[in-house]
């Protein structure tokens, strides 16, 4: 039984987000989707709301569960029984930042492993930042959010 986490601020998830989901959610028997709650960043999306903003974009996926957690991947992880930590490489300049979380991680917790899926070209160039910045300037999103996701972008960009 392989259980993997794909660990993330998801503020908003993306398309991209959910392409590195579904594939993921195909290599593992339980995928877990941890949305971080306090990593220093002011986000846009309360924790809830975007736990369930993910949850209602994934709930076709029988095996993606959706959580939030604090403190240290690592000791989630193992509270959990995850064996790998998934994230997505967009480009190169993605690179030394998550070689060095997954070798800080893997010093941490050797027994868990992180696996990258480069993201699909699509989606190479997409970032929540970007999505919301174009959202604030009411620009088009559809192209980077499911449709739900961009009603509630909207819906709080003119709530601020
Ligand atoms: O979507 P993000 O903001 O790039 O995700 C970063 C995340 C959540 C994967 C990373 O900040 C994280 O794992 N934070 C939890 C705290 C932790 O374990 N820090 C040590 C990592 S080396």
């Amino acid at each position: 039984m392989i259980t993997g986490i794909y660990p993330g601020s998801f503020d908003p998830v993306t398309f991209g987000h959910l392409d590195v989901i579904k594939r993921a959610a195909a290599m593992t028997d339980r995928l877990i989707v941890g949305v971080l709650k306090n990593n220093g960043k002011t986000p846009l999306f309360s924790t809830d709301e975007r736990v369930n903003m993910l949850q209602e974009v994934t709930g076709d996926l029988s095996n993606v569960e959706v959580v939030s957690f604090s403190g240290l991947l690592v000791d989630f992880a193992r509270e959990n029984n995850v064996s790998v930590i998934v994230r997505g490489l967009r480009a190169v300049t993605d690179f030394e930042y998550e070689l060095m979380m997954a070798q800080t991680n893997r010093v941490m917790e050797p027994s868990i492993d992180t696996i990258f899926l480069s993201t699909s070209l699509d989606y190479a160039y997409l970032s929540s930042s970007m999505v919301k910045e174009i959202a604030t300037y009411g620009g088009d999103i559809s192209k980077f959010v499911p449709s739900v996701t961009a009603k509630r972008i909207y819906d709080k960009i003119n709530q601020n």
